[in-house]
């Protein structure tokens, strides 16, 4: 992951749910509060994959860091594990709505079935996690600190991601409006936007070979992706104590790209039908891959 630039124990104490925890950009962060002294609660939908990621992080650092198989979309499923949690050692102190699904395709070939595939776990999966957690807050008088990925089509639109970046704008709306709601609780609600920060998970769905025919999306001011300890470090910022008072803030770390140049799909206008055809079955393909590891 690279170098953190916080103090050793700096999250000592701190409990801490990082849904989406057991891939990409889930891992890093979990990994980097973990590193400064967190207990980490991983989920997801691979039982396998989050034991794998638990083991792991908690063999590098000696922290706690327990994976629950729990699939969002089914509110019950996360209503049963954040008591699990609490069960488990007390309050969180914070929650990261990472887990998502996405994939690119043009609006006109999508099914309700594909919108929902995406709304449900983005949309309401976080919301429920959100919910789950915070009237446990309100209810028990502890604070919490919750930071949801969002993207910076938040601000601009996503074409080809339209189910994505209609989520993703419910929750960046879900952060502004539970800051204010919930500030008298002491309840903290921010959000990060990255730019391109390349995993396995988002590249086989959003940059298959297919779709990088054309002409290369870069247009990055800072001439390159993100790199996984600069999320790491922004993620354990907001989740410091020392930044109480900032609270409904949504953050790009993109390198200035959706400044510059817009930061989504726009430039796959370009592509026609033979190529869609070709984008939709690679994606098939790696979301099959997935689909067979799932446990719940
Ligand atoms: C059109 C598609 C499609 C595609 C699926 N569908 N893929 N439609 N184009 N490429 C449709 C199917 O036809 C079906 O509708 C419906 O979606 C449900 O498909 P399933 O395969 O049954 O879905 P499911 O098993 O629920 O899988 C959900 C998923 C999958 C979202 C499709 O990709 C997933 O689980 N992803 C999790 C991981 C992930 O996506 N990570 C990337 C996050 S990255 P019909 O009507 O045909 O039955 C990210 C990055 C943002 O967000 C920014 C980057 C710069
Ligand atoms: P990823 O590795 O595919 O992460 C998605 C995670 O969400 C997986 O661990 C997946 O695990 C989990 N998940 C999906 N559906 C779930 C469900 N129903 N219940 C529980 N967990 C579920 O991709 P990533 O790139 O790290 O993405 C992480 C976050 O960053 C996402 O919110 C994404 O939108 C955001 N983001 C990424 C980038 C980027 O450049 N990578 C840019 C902007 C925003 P299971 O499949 O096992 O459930």
């Amino acid at each position: 992951m690279g170098d953190l630039m916080f103090r050793d124990g700096l999250l000592k104490g701190k409990r801490i749910l990082v849904t989406g925890g057991g891939t990409g950009l889930g891992e890093v962060m979990s990994e980097a509060y973990a590193q400064l002294g967190a207990t980490v609660y991983i989920c997801g939908r691979r039982a396998g994959v989050l034991d794998e990621t638990a083991k792991r992080i908690s063999g590098e650092t000696g922290a706690k860091v327990k994976g629950i198989a729990c699939d969002i979309r089914v509110a019950e499923a996360v209503d049963d594990m954040v008591a699990q949690i609490w069960a488990d050692g007390g309050a969180l102190t914070g929650l990261v709505n990472n887990a998502a699904g996405n994939f690119i395709s043009r609006t006109k070939d999508l099914s309700p079935r594909g919108f929902n595939a995406i709304a449900d776990i983005v949309f309401r999966g976080s919301f429920y996690v959100t919910l789950a957690c915070g009237k446990r807050w309100i209810e028990g008088g502890n604070k919490g600190s919750v930071i949801s990925i969002l993207t910076t089509w938040v601000w601009n639109g996503g074409p080809f991601t339209v189910p994505s970046a209609m989520s993703k704008a419910g929750l960046n709306v879900m952060t502004k409006s539970l800051a204010t709601e919930w500030g008298p609780h002491g309840i903290r609600l921010n959000a990060i936007a990255p730019g391109p920060f390349p995993t396995k998970g988002a590249w086989e769905r959003l940059s298959p070979q297919s779709a990088n025919r054309g002409e290369s999306r870069s247009g990055i001011p800072m001439g390159r992706n993100g790199e996984m300890h600069e999320l790491a470090n922004l993620a354990v910022f907001l989740m410091g104590d020392g930044c109480d008072y900032l609270t409904g803030q949504t953050i790009a770390i993109d390198g200035a790209l959706h400044l510059a140049s817009g930061g989504n799909f726009a430039q796959l206008s370009q592509l026609g039908d033979a190529d869609w055809e070709k984008i939709r079955n690679e994606v098939k393909s790696a979301n099959e891959k997935d689909r067979a590891k799932r446990s719940v």
